[in-house]
């Protein structure tokens, strides 16, 4: 590679949230802004921490890796209930992780489905031959703790609830509170894929009893993909040797072998973890879960109130939406081509997503990611411009 083309490779956006002057790009060739649900815009600090080679048993990093299990469990303050064991892969791998070592091969799951992630957790359990029970709701309707209760009570051989935080398909939060007591009322597991809502709305696993929590390291604590974790409660971990259905899935023997010597299994994905490290200290110094989630609130005001303006209409009522990412429904005016609709936003720098919904056309902007209000007001110009060059004179559905 010649020496300029290598520097060039090097050259990284400047984070738009830190970077007071930062503007909005305007050529390809810069970083797009990623208004999706992963992986997201990150920071220059972030991205610059992969700049270094590092061996697997290298000790500077057996202490980042260690220091980030810590970091992610104190998150939803479980230190001295729970321990981390994380995964390689992306967050479906950690999912899978957990359900396959978690519950036994002669437990039956409680799922409550949403929305696609729901539906993943039923096809993981399908694939692993394990039994469950489907309370399906809408995409636009989480479950009612009520009959989770009456579920639970009705069928004793329940061992376990599995439940979506944030189910990302819609952006809607699901009542995880209410139904974590409900599950430990009624002496059953909880396990929360937590993986589009951690680090972003408040989970204290003290209040809300949960024996496993799943996420991954691209989301919210703004790393770059390729690790996922689980969170686990250390007793409901020690059971479940020899539950696994597979060994690179093996939760507990992942574990066995870090707490052994500090190290991974197999290949660690080590420039993921040290910049979720990098990732995890900015986190902090922004104050945390509540700095993320003021931050992603006022995101996701400045983005819901804007498209409104326009006359798009939002899947959920503000009151089940998540500050993560907004489903927004098509458009009717016959104009309105999606296809076209992203290539403009592309071309000015902003990446959105198609809809993942059943049950109608849709398409889904985040909120989630290094970005500000900047970023926020600079994508709706940009579909403001794409509607005038689209002919479209209103986003009503
Ligand atoms: C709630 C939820 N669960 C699971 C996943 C799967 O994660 P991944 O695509 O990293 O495997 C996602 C991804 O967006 C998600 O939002």
């Amino acid at each position: 590679m010649p020496r300029s083309a290598a520097r060039s490779h090097l050259r990284v956006r400047k984070s738009p949230v830190r970077a007071k002057k930062a503007r909005r790009p305007k050529s390809k060739l810069r970083d797009p802004i990623l208004l999706t649900p992963g992986p997201l815009t990150t920071t220059r600090a972030t991205k610059e921490a992969m700049l270094r080679d590092w061996g697997s048993r290298d000790a500077t990093f057996i202490a980042i890796n260690a220091r980030v299990r810590d970091r992610l469990r104190a998150i939803v303050n479980a230190s001295d209930t729970h321990v981390t064991v994380p995964m390689q892969g992306s967050g479906t791998f950690a999912v899978e992780a957990a359900l396959g070592t978690l519950v036994p091969k002669n437990g039956k799951s409680l799922v409550l489905v949403n929305g696609a992630y729901g539906k993943r957790m039923c096809k993981i359990l399908d694939y692993m031959g394990r039994a469950y029970a489907a309370y399906e709701t809408a995409e636009d309707t989480p479950p009612d703790p009520a009959e989770v209760d009456r579920r639970l009570a009705a069928d004793p051989s329940l061992s376990h609830v599995l439940m979506i935080h944030c189910e990302t398909t819609s952006g809607l939060l699901n009542p995880v509170g209410e139904v974590a007591q409900i599950a430990k009322a009624r002496g059953r597991a909880l396990l929360l894929d937590s993986m589009s809502a951690f680090g972003a709305i408040p989970l204290d696993l003290k209040a809300t009893p949960c024996d496993a929590v799943m996420a991954s390291s691209n989301k919210n604590l703004e790393g770059v993909p390729g690790m996922g974790f689980v969170i686990v409660r250390t007793e409901t971990l020690k059971a479940a040797k020899g539950n696994a259905h597979s060994l690179s899935l093996d939760l507990y023997d992942q574990w066995q072998a870090m707490e052994a010597n500090k190290q991974w299994r197999f290949t660690p994905p080590i420039h993921v973890i040290v910049a979720l490290d990098k990732a995890i200290e900015q986190f902090d110094k922004a104050g945390g879960v509540k700095g993320r989630n003021a931050r992603y609130s006022a995101n996701c005001r400045i983005l819901v109130d804007g498209m409104r303006k326009m006359g798009f209409v939002t899947l959920l009522p503000d009151k089940l939406q998540a500050p993560i990412i907004v489903t927004f429904r098509m458009p009717k005016d016959p104009n309105f081509k999606f296809e076209r609709f992203y290539e403009l936003l592309k071309d000015q720098g902003y990446v959105i997503y198609l809809g993942k919904l059943t049950v109608a056309d849709s398409f889904r902007m985040g909120c989630i990611g290094a970005i500000g209000s900047r970023e926020m007001k600079g994508a709706l110009s940009a579909v403001r411009n794409a509607l005038r060059e689209l002919g479209v004179k209103s986003g009503a559905p």
